[in-house]
């Protein structure tokens, strides 16, 4: 078993701040009175996000970081298949990266990882900043950030078969039954990852949330295209680091599971 360390989650407190991304169980928007049959008065959920848009202030350092650095490594969301080897100047491996926090263990892989282009998408603003400023100081090359919903990334701008990885770091647990839902891992995303990746290209998953745990190595075991790599959850892939909140949690005796499984032949 791939029982390792420990993490505390600082997430655990979300503010809403920003109603056009309001949670699934905010107040519903009211149909339109309609041409498509609909009658007028049904109310439809809008659709179900993974985030909220979280308080946190920008630090001055990391809008410098934004300003100095924004432009070569934040790119535009754009509903189009991106170009990688013209985004990163060079043909490499594609790991993307979702909901990379504050960038912690993004910048590490990329470090040890050299050889490898990363591309990581991040809602939550001063987290992008915080992660530029370490591009700087880690003089990293092979990130390129999209400060947009994963999901819509993965619809609009990547094609099949363009991923040699997929990175999802401790995803918010939505610890409560109602907000189970919001979850990002779930089968239809996992089947579009599963879809998106090169026959052999991995899906890495790590969380310290025992039942959501439990959730993703059902959901990806599931998924005819993945295969385990382990006979549950998989031992901890040196590449990925312990973060200051593991070390925390390790210390509270938290545990934490990874999930690694391959896109089959
Ligand atoms: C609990 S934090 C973990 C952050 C980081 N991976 C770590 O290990 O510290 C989850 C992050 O995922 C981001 N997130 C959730 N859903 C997302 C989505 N659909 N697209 C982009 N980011 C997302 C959130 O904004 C949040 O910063």
């Amino acid at each position: 078993m791939g029982f390792s360390v420990a993490t505390k989650l600082q997430w655990r407190t979300v503010i809403e701040q920003n109603t056009a991304l309001a949670p699934a169980d905010a107040a519903p928007a009211v149909a339109p009175a309609t041409t498509s049959g609909i009658p007028a008065g049904v109310t439809h959920p809008k659709t179900i996000k993974s985030f909220v848009r979280r308080a946190g202030r920008t630090t001055t350092g990391q809008a410098k970081a934004f300003e100095d650095l924004g432009p070569r490594f934040v790119l535009p969301y754009t509903a189009a298949p991106i170009d990688a080897t013209a985004t990163f100047g060079r043909s490499a491996p594609l790991v993307l990266e979702i909901g990379f926090g504050m960038g912690e263990a993004t910048a590490h892989i990329a470090r040890v990882r050299p050889d490898d282009n990363f591309l990581c998408c991040e809602v939550h603003e001063p987290g992008v900043g915080a992660l530029l400023k370490r591009i700087r100081e880690q003089e990293l090359t092979n990130i390129r950030i999209l400060q947009h919903d994963a999901v819509e990334v993965i619809d609009h701008m990547l094609p099949e078969g363009s991923l040699d990885g997929v990175h999802i770091f401790f995803p918010d647990p939505w610890h409560k039954t109602k907000h189970n839902k919001r979850r990002l891992i779930q089968s239809p995303l996992v089947a579009k990852l599963a879809a998106r990746l090169k026959p052999g290209g991995y899906l890495h998953c790590a969380t310290d949330w025992q039942p959501y745990a439990e959730q993703i190595l059902q959901v990806l075991s599931a998924e005819p295209l993945l295969q385990n790599t382990a006979e549950a959850f998989a031992p901890q892939p040196d590449y990925r680091p312990l973060t200051k909140f593991e070390n925390r949690g390790l210390r509270l005796g938290h545990g934490v599971w990874d999930v690694v499984f391959i896109r089959r032949h």
